[in-house]
């Protein structure tokens, strides 16, 4: 009793419907929703990762990593989908763990969402850092490496050590930004992230329109490299691997089903901004790679700013676009740590009026109607983690993180299929169980091709989670004393 009490559909869909004193403002639409999903994807992945996933892994077939990575992510965003229609609360996966997996698991997915959310939030905040500094630099403006760049490096065998910096001040700065709009307002924060979206899509656009116009085809050729003979270098297994870096570029997307208590019709809306910024980016995605693999050869892409350097092959033709390319990441990088850091506190929010986090954490700003508390420390500690901490360590971290959480809400549908078919649902995953099941598998596969210290890193973080559970949730668990003496829900 207790560790596997579920919470009952019935009762989520009642609190979802809960208007009043302690809920959240309802003012997104379709198009807000969507921008958001678009907000929380394009981001470091596209404008940092793809050019190390086609030089180290898989050449121009990048494309085709793009491609797997989005069908895997297109599986979990059609339960996504599903779930965000059906049970529209701000927890997300984690509520959808305490209906179908019961509180245990729930309280694990919700903490393992602090992986994607939280430190997703730092990895990008340093991505951005050094993209400002760059720009700042192209502009002749210099600022002084120590206070761009982290303490703390890591090397391979996990040792840390000084890096003689201070402290990543402006990774710091922007999350201190992101974190004052959200207080302010989620209409604020969705105005403010649409601005970023257009422009970053525009650019975007401008890059593929171009792009195309300079491609060298002797760039995609061979397009699938041969593989040197070690696993993941180039050939179908360097694809694979590739694919497996490449899907951090498409985490975000699920940031939307967080928004659920601030969406006008999130029975309707739901599903279209999951699925909606989840479909517009993989095409803009593959467009991307292909342009970049054919404007410049794959070998040189292995660059912190690939999207620039391809760019800028294709001579003085295009160096107007160089400049607008570092806008479309700077700007893109901070919507997608505002989406970020809009997630997390929501999730707080639902795990608190469970009861398993204290009721500070389910605080409403009574003029903003935002979880303002959860907002304010999920920005200092956010904060903290990007001042301090190397891009490396926290990139593979909030990837494994983000899977393991998709594999759960894939098996969640399959699940409620089986034990509740009755209850209606008003976006139905097509095919089940065939998408979860195959959602569970291709998320899986790509959690296998994480290095084994991601998943020791893993282990450690849902240990020190599961701690935190015996020792404060369990005891305070809303449900845990009302179930005291009555069996657990049935649906
Ligand atoms: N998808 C987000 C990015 O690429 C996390 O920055």
């Amino acid at each position: 009793m207790g560790l596997w009490s579920k919470k009952s559909i019935s009762s989520l869909q009642a609190e979802a419907s809960s208007e009043g004193e302690g809920s959240l403002r309802r003012s997104l639409g379709a198009v807000n929703l969507t921008f958001l999903g678009i907000g929380a994807i394009i981001g470091a992945g596209i404008f940092v990762l793809t050019g190390n996933a086609a030089a180290t892994y898989a050449g121009p077939a990048v494309v085709l990593s793009m491609v797997l990575a989005g069908i895997a992510c297109g599986f979990a965003g059609l339960c996504y989908a599903e779930f965000a229609s059906m049970i529209p609360i701000a927890g997300s996966a984690y509520t959808y763990g305490y209906a179908t997996l019961g509180e245990f698991f729930a309280w694990i997915i919700g903490w393992d969402l602090m992986l994607e959310y939280l430190f997703g939030a730092a990895t990008v905040a340093v991505g951005w850092s050094g993209h400002f500094g760059a720009f700042m630099e192209q502009l002749g403006v210099h600022l002084p490496a120590a206070y761009m760049n982290a303490p703390l490096a890591v090397d391979a065998a996990n040792n840390f050590s000084r890096t003689g910096a201070v402290l990543n001040v402006p990774a710091m700065v922007l999350i201190g930004l992101m974190t004052v709009i959200l207080v302010i307002g989620i209409r604020e924060s969705a105005n403010f992230n649409n601005a970023i979206v257009f422009l970053k899509v525009s650019i975007i656009f401008l890059v593929i329109g171009f792009g195309f116009v300079f491609v060298n085809s002797d760039n995609w050729h061979p397009f699938i490299p041969e593989n040197t003979g070690t696993f993941g270098q180039y050939g179908i297994s360097g694809i694979l691997r590739g694919a497996g870096v490449i899907f951090f570029a498409y985490i975000g997307f699920d940031a939307v089903s967080t928004a659920a208590q601030e969406a006008k019709n999130p029975q309707k809306d739901m599903p279209i901004g999951i699925l909606g910024s989840l479909a517009i980016c993989t095409i803009l995605y593959i467009l991307m790679a292909l342009v970049m693999t054919g404007l410049a050869p794959y070998t040189e892409l292995n660059v912190p700013d690939p999207v620039f350097v391809a760019v800028a092959k294709a001579g003085p033709g295009l160096n107007w676009l160089t400049y607008l390319i570092n806008i479309a990441a700077i700007a893109g990088l901070a919507s997608v740590v505002l989406v970020m850091l809009m997630g997390q506190p929501r999730i707080f929010y639902s795990m608190s009026r469970d009861g398993l986090l204290p009721p500070v954490f389910g605080k409403v700003h009574p003029k903003f109607k935002t979880p303002y508390i959860t907002t304010i420390l999920t920005g200092a500690v956010a904060a903290v983690v990007a001042g301090i901490f190397p891009i490396g360590l926290l990139g593979q971290l909030v990837s494994i993180g983000t899977l393991l959480a998709f594999v759960i809400v894939c098996a969640g549908v399959w699940i409620l299929r089986v034990r509740s078919p009755e209850i209606p649902r008003a976006f139905r995953t097509p095919w089940v169980p065939v998408v979860p099941i195959l959602g569970i598998l291709s998320c899986f596969g790509l959690m296998a091709f994480l290095p084994l210290d991601t998943w020791f890193r893993l282990l450690i973080w849902l240990g020190l989670g599961m701690l935190i559970y015996f020792m404060y949730s369990r005891h305070h668990s809303h449900l845990g004393r009302a179930d005291a003496g009555r069996p657990a829900s049935g649906d």
